[in-house]
């Protein structure tokens, strides 16, 4: 019944994966205090070395992009080296692995990285506290200047680059989820009035430039992209949304990328602006290879996989709870149900 699952993939010509289930991305926080991974997340990743394709737990950019605590870096030679171990045994347990590059724009706080400002599209802020960090509230953040705007896509392409040298075999920009490059796609986090804003072309520019810069460090077959464009997570939806992903999804269709990936927890969620799911939504907009996820079991990605609805799935909390998620699946074994008290180890 799965079997469409277990068929290889040609992504690119540079590409294929061994079958259609991709590791989602899953922050653990167990990189060590220099945000270095650690052996251990070498063979939590490589016990998973069977799915498709893993992504990795969202990895940041530079030290301002830090929301969570122990959240792995890309930015400097001891975190290339400690990610070196984690890609190398990937590779010699038969896998591949891209680097979810990551940057929180409001959700940051310098409790992580010392004095220092944070940085968003504008200077909207959100209510609450910082994720896993009780008593820790969110700042108001600063509306990133042209300049810094400018920084922030030299310091994306510059992590690519670091993601090539570190072994992963390419990389998802992480666009989605309420982070910094959502926050410039939402009209609730973006109010500006340059080039960056007011407009679906103008909102649109800094995903853009971050997708080109990223593509011309290391090759478009390479590179992917997550995007929410239902809001559904520290972030507000808003009717004008659908525009500027109408104008993103086209630019998209040009860029040849490896693929765009939903981002979304339960993908049953429908969006009144989007006329319904985010995945119909970017289907229906995007020519592109398209993942995939949110709550799905071997049984229904396979079928909305057949049905046409995306090509490839991304699966997450079963894979925390399953190592062997993909043996199971393979030989219709049950798997073990997904607890949050999972999080606290790294199986
Ligand atoms: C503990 C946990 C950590 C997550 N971390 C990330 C992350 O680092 N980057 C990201 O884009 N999504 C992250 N997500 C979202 C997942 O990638 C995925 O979209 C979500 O879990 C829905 O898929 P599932 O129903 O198969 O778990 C996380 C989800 C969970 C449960």
């Amino acid at each position: 019944m799965t079997s469409t699952l277990f068929s290889p993939f040609e992504l690119n010509s540079t590409l294929t994966l061994q079958n259609r289930i991709l590791m989602a991305p899953l922050t653990r926080c167990m990189a060590d205090e220099n945000l270095v991974p650690t052996e251990q997340m070498a063979q939590y990743y490589a016990r998973r070395a069977d799915t498709g394709l893993i992504i990795s737990e969202a990895t940041i950019i530079r030290p301002d992009g830090q929301g969570y605590p122990n959240t792995p870096g890309l930015f400097n030679q001891a975190q290339v080296d400690g990610w070196k171990k984690v890609t190398t045994a990937v590779h010699n347990a038969g896998g591949k692995i891209f680097a979810q590059l990551w940057h929180v724009g409001r959700v940051a706080h310098p409790h992580f990285f010392g004095e220092g400002e944070v940085l968003s599209a504008s200077n909207i802020g959100i209510e609450g506290t910082v994720p896993r960090m009780r008593d820790l509230y969110f700042q108001t953040p600063k509306a990133a200047s042209v300049d810094e705007i400018a920084q922030l896509t030299a310091d994306y392409a510059q992590a690519a680059k670091n993601a090539i040298e570190a072994g992963f075999d390419g990389v998802e920009i992480h666009g989605a989820n309420g982070y910094l490059i959502d926050q410039f796609l939402h009209y609730a986090s973006n109010d500006r009035r340059d080039q960056y804003g007011g407009t679906p072309e103008n909102m649109s520019r800094f995903a853009l430039e971050v997708v080109d810069a990223v593509v011309a460090a290391i090759g478009s077959d390479r590179v992917a992209l997550r995007l929410s464009p239902g809001a559904y997570f520290l972030m507000e939806g808003s009717n004008d949304d659908r525009a500027v992903f109408d104008y993103l999804l086209r630019a998209l269709n040009s860029r040849d990328l490896a693929f765009v990936h939903i981002g979304i927890f339960d993908d049953s969620m429908t969006f009144d602006y989007l006329d319904g799911r985010a995945s119909d939504y970017v289907r229906a907009n995007y020519t592109g290879v398209l993942v995939g996820v949110g709550g799905y079991t071997a049984e229904t990605g396979t079928q909305a996989i057949e049905e046409n609805r995306f090509d490839l799935v991304a699966v997450g909390r079963p894979m925390i709870a399953n190592p062997d998620y993909i043996n199971r699946i393979r030989n219709g074994e049950p798997l073990k149900e997904y607890e949050e008290s999972m999080l606290k180890e790294l199986v």
